[in-house]
């Protein structure tokens, strides 16, 4: 083992006579950062060496060595800056090189890109966009759409919302440049059935029904004869029907047929068998948009009951085809959102959506009388103008509170409503009520894909694969798929994965981030308790005979390995034995023992060795990837070495970047409370805290605080 310490141009006192036992070489440097200095560090790795780096904090470290993967130890920000002894440096090198020794290999891997190309799952602005710039750079574009055809949603509407544009306006000439690349293989009626592989070497199963009625004349004869009548939106159709995007034919909508074969009877073209292809592809993005919340699930609104309750797409539908002529309409938003019996989110475009609706029915015909009952109305950014526009030009009204009962009476509906502002309930009668529900994800493809969810669009994943330390999955979501946007933010987002994808395919391979977590397959086996298996935050564990992790999506918290009653778990870098040696190595008796989040707290005492603030010298800091890594064990190990004080601090409660480690810490930690109190400890002597980055302040008084003794 090699350690290399550096005295960062002159700004840390060295001790001499550094010994850190059997084995260990110790070399010293003023600037190791220099390309002499990166040149020594790759002679020892070239030589299967360990390696342990002192110097300035890993955050500015890790630009130069990243690709060493050595274990750090600050002695800068630590201990120079914040002028204690440099008795100290020995004890925090000493606890990394006994970590390092103990500690398993820990190995940066890759994944190789193999499979140039790229497949995107849904047809509508989202896909069709990702697949139009993918294929632009030149590589293999697979466009599939469980659809008869290409268009998603918007290809169902008379106007894109919010401004009310013709969806023709946008999407024809999308459609017809994704059509004319050659790179872009489309497969309507096709759904993926499952994958496998990983980033850079993913093999996608494809289940087609019915492959597109090649030279199709549109005669309209198998339209004649299908005996299947669908309520499509609003529309009434037959199975089997025409749709002005694209494949110009006749398609068969699978939901629906029965498979009585009549058509195939009168048009030889017609194909209704299924297959299935495999296909290799190394990325993967979901575009599928979003779908409508199931309006019966609001009882209390009718919907399904009374034939003139309609959805948003249906009212639109039927009225772009004067299949109804009301005279008085009453459009509910927020209908089951921000509720707790429906959807307890805001799906942020139904208030636009609504009052693009108001606008077409006052466009169309400005006699009708429109009123909108809204909780909140939220017509963020630019929108305040439609709004204006249509309660001051276009005489909509509107009324405050949410309904609480619609019933039919004759052939008018009675609407129940509070009216916050005039402090009482209404009664409205009307021709026909509008429901402006919110949207719910496509779970099943979520899980097929491996991107949790937890019942809401995957916020928390998108904004996940953001950061650079997250692993590389080459999985990615765009458009109203991630969460409800307007179709201009769509096609926006559609472009920045685009870039992406393209990026990820011009490689030849990417480096699997560390830490990842590993299963010994003996020891879980045993056990059997599965409980991993539902806490990871990023759906890297699963199950396969035996419990697995999928290194190409930990993250590396450590919140699995923590929650490892058996210790088959161990997150490669933090593993149990190397904490544990480092622990009983760094500490004497009466120290503090700081477990920092490298997100938060860790910067923060970076921050105070900047401003030379000061706190106890007796203070070692061990740098943790979240504060959900630490488990029991780690706690009873330091008190045991005697500490007088033992802090876990991280990320603020909404803050942690593997979602949820933090709760997960705090909850554990207060159960360990109990135990340490049992095992005659004060239990105000373990703490859990949350400190930003920012907050240097609050962390050198909580440490001062710890030395006094002081309680929480
Ligand atoms: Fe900071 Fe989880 S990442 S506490």
């Amino acid at each position: 083992m090699k350690v290399f310490i550096c005295d960062c141009n002159g700004e840390i006192d060295i001790p001499q006579n550094l010994d850190f036992g059997d084995g260990v070489v110790v070399k010293t440097s003023s600037k190791l950062c220099s390309e002499e200095g990166k040149e020594l560090i790759a002679n020892s790795i070239k030589k299967n060496e360990k390696i342990v780096i002192a110097g300035c904090t890993p955050r500015i470290a890790e630009k130069f060595f990243a690709e060493f993967n050595p274990e750090y130890v600050n002695i800068r920000e630590h201990v120079a800056y914040p002028g204690h002894a440099d008795g100290k440096i020995r004890d925090l090198i000493k606890g990394a090189v006994e970590k390092v020794r103990i500690s398993d290999e820990t190995s940066t891997g890759g994944f190789e890109i193999k499979n140039k190309s790229a497949l995107i799952i849904g047809g509508g602005v989202a896909g069709l966009e990702t697949a139009r710039q993918v294929a632009s750079a030149g590589f293999k574009t697979y466009l599939i759409e469980k659809e008869p055809f290409l268009g998603g949603t918007i290809a169902k509407l008379d106007r894109l919302y919010p401004e009310g544009m013709p969806n023709s306006h946008t999407l024809y000439p999308l459609i017809n440049e994704v059509v004319r690349d050659k790179n872009i293989e489309i497969l309507v009626n096709s759904e993926l059935k499952e994958i496998s592989g990983e980033i850079g070497n993913y093999r996608a199963t494809i289940r087609t029904r019915g492959k597109v009625i090649e030279d199709c004349d549109l005669c309209g004869k198998c339209k004649e004869v299908c005996p299947v009548t669908v309520d499509d939106d609003g529309i009434e159709r037959k199975a089997i029907y025409y749709r002005a995007t694209h494949p110009d034919s006749y398609g068969i909508d699978f939901e629906n047929c029965t498979g009585c074969g009549k058509c195939a009877k009168v048009c030889d073209k017609i194909k209704l068998d299924e297959t299935e292809i495999e296909l290799d592809v190394g990325s993967i993005i979901l575009a599928t948009g979003m779908k409508e919340y199931d309006a019966r699930m609001i009882k209390e609104y009718g919907y399904g009951k009374y034939k003139n309750v309609f959805t948003k797409l249906e009212f639109e539908r039927k009225f772009a085809n004067r299949l109804i002529n009301p005279k008085k309409v009453v459009i509910v938003l927020c209908a089951g959102s921000r509720d707790e019996n429906h959807l307890p989110y805001c799906s942020r475009v139904c208030c636009l959506l609504g009052l693009k609706e108001a606008k077409l029915i006052k466009d169309t015909d400005p006699e009708v009388d429109v009123y909108v009952t809204y909780i909140d109305l939220r017509s963020y950014g630019d929108f305040e103008n439609l709004y204006t526009t249509v309660r001051e030009t276009c005489g909509v009204n509107f009324i405050q509170g949410r309904p609480s009962e619609i019933v039919e009476k004759g052939d008018k509906l009675l609407i129940r409503t509070e009216d916050i502002l005039l402090g009482k309930t209404i009664e409205l009668d009307t021709d026909c009520v509008v429901l402006i529900t919110g949207s719910v994800p496509d779970y099943e493809l979520l899980e097929k894909l491996g991107i949790p969810s937890d019942g809401e669009f995957p916020v928390d994943y998108v904004n996940s694969s953001l950061s650079v330390d997250s692993n590389p999955r080459g999985i990615f979501v765009c458009g109203a798929a991630a969460f409800p946007k307007p179709v201009a933010e769509s096609i926006s987002e559609a472009r920045d994965v685009a870039v992406t994808v393209i990026n990820l395919l011009n490689k030849e391979r990417v480096d699997m981030k560390t830490p990842v977590a590993d299963i010994n397959g003996d020891i879980c086996s045993e056990v059997g308790c599965k409980i991993c298996l539902d806490i990871c935050p990023s759906g890297a564990i699963y199950s396969d005979g035996g419990i697995k992790v999928d290194p190409s999506m930990c993250m590396g918290c450590g919140v699995c390995t923590a929650a490892c009653a058996s210790g088959a778990n161990q997150l490669i870098g933090y593993d149990d034995k190397g904490l544990l040696a480092q622990i009983e190595n760094t500490v004497k008796e009466g120290d503090i023992l700081a477990f920092l989040c490298k997100w938060s707290s860790y910067n923060a005492a970076d921050k105070a060795g900047y401003e030379k603030l000061k706190y106890p010298e007796n203070t070692k800091i061990i740098r943790i990837p979240c504060t959900g890594r630490v488990d029991a064990q780690i706690i009873l190990k330091a008190f045991s070495c005697g500490v007088k004080g033992i802090l876990i601090a991280g990320c603020p409660p909404d803050g942690c970047h593997y979602v949820s480690g933090n709760l997960r810490a705090k909850k554990r930690i207060l159960a360990t409370k109990e135990l340490v109190e049992q095992l005659g400890i004060a239990p105000d002597s373990l703490r859990i805290e949350w400190i930003g980055t920012e907050e240097s302040k609050k962390l050198v008084d909580i440490l001062n605080e710890m030395d006094k003794g002081g309680n929480q």
